[in-house]
């Protein structure tokens, strides 16, 4: 595999980390460089091979400095705070830099209109689990983002798990389903883990068997290259124990459930995104 571009993580707190991380253990990175503004948190991340992490509180103007030190800059602060950033780090951007943002709800045109029209931008909207290098991470090409582009940007959120390249106009769709879809499943686990309290397990029985089950499940899942829908009927014999369970909850309408909570959370993108 080749190495990847220079980068720096401007904001590398959970998300810019967690992308940090992934691309250290690689062993592609190309040169790093991270900003962040406490010294404690640069601190923690100084020793990891290859990346220089910088303090706001001891280098003011290390935002600038590690812009102009890569050819893909990640804008990993809180979207609230992106607009000052850019302006800040525009004019010290290598040309042709690639800017890829992070930030939840700021447009691509945004990024656009303060750093110039021929600012190469992409937007991403990867997921918790690129802790753990299994993020699903969305990625949507800006005016001036070729295929060039859109591969570097690939090349870096691979480090921390699956890409799937769509149009800006996707991106929050994707956000209710990949983006908030970790919650979905912990609250999932959380219900099994009652049902189990139900039945008189003590808390901790109760905690091993619901999410062990949902761990193997979607180990099986990963590896057997099976469809879900496949693997459920495997596990539900006609006239079974299992069938009568999923009857009970195919009654509850998890289908119309899930769409009407992938909804309400679209609603709620957008009336963030108009400043509600
Ligand atoms: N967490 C998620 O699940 C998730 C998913 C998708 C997208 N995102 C996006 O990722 C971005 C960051 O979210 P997060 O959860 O990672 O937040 P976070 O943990 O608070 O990280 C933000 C980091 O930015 C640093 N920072 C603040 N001001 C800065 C500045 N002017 N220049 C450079 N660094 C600065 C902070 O450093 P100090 O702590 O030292 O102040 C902090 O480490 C957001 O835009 C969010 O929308 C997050």
């Amino acid at each position: 595999m080749s190495s990847l571009p220079t980068i720096a993580i401007l904001g590398a707190g959970s998300m810019g980390g967690a992308i940090l991380h992934g691309v250290v253990s690689s062993g592609r990175a190309g040169g790093v460089t991270v900003t962040n503004r406490t010294r404690a948190k640069a601190a923690a991340l100084a020793d990891l091979a290859g990346v220089t992490s910088i303090a706001l509180e001891d280098e003011p103007a290390g935002n600038a400095r590690a812009a102009a030190s890569a050819d893909v800059v990640l804008i990993g602060v809180k979207p609230a705070m992106v607009p000052d950033l850019l302006a800040e780090i525009g004019p010290h951007l290598r040309a042709g830099a690639i800017v890829v943002s992070l930030a939840a709800g700021v447009t691509i045109a945004t990024f656009e209109r303060i750093l110039g029209p021929d600012a190469v931008v992409l937007r991403s909207m990867p997921n918790t689990p690129a802790v753990v290098g299994k993020a699903v991470t969305g990625l949507a090409a800006g005016t001036n983002a070729g295929a060039d582009a859109v591969a570097a940007a690939r090349g870096v959120f691979e480090t921390v798990g699956t890409v799937l390249e769509v149009p800006e106009e996707r991106i929050d769709a994707l956000s209710t389903i990949s983006g908030s879809g970790p919650a979905y499943v912990f609250l999932l686990i959380e219900e099994l883990t009652k049902a189990a309290i139900g039945k008189g397990f003590a808390e901790d029985e109760a905690r091993v068997l619901a999410e062990q089950t949902f761990i193997g499940a979607a180990a099986l899942l990963a590896a057997s290259g099976e469809d879900p829908a496949e693997l459920r009927r495997r596990v539900t014999s006609p006239k079974g124990t299992t069938e009568k369970a999923i009857e009970v909850l195919q009654e509850a309408r998890l289908d119309e459930v899930f769409a009407r909570a992938t909804d309400a959370a679209l609603v709620r993108t957008k009336e963030l995104a108009a400043g509600a």
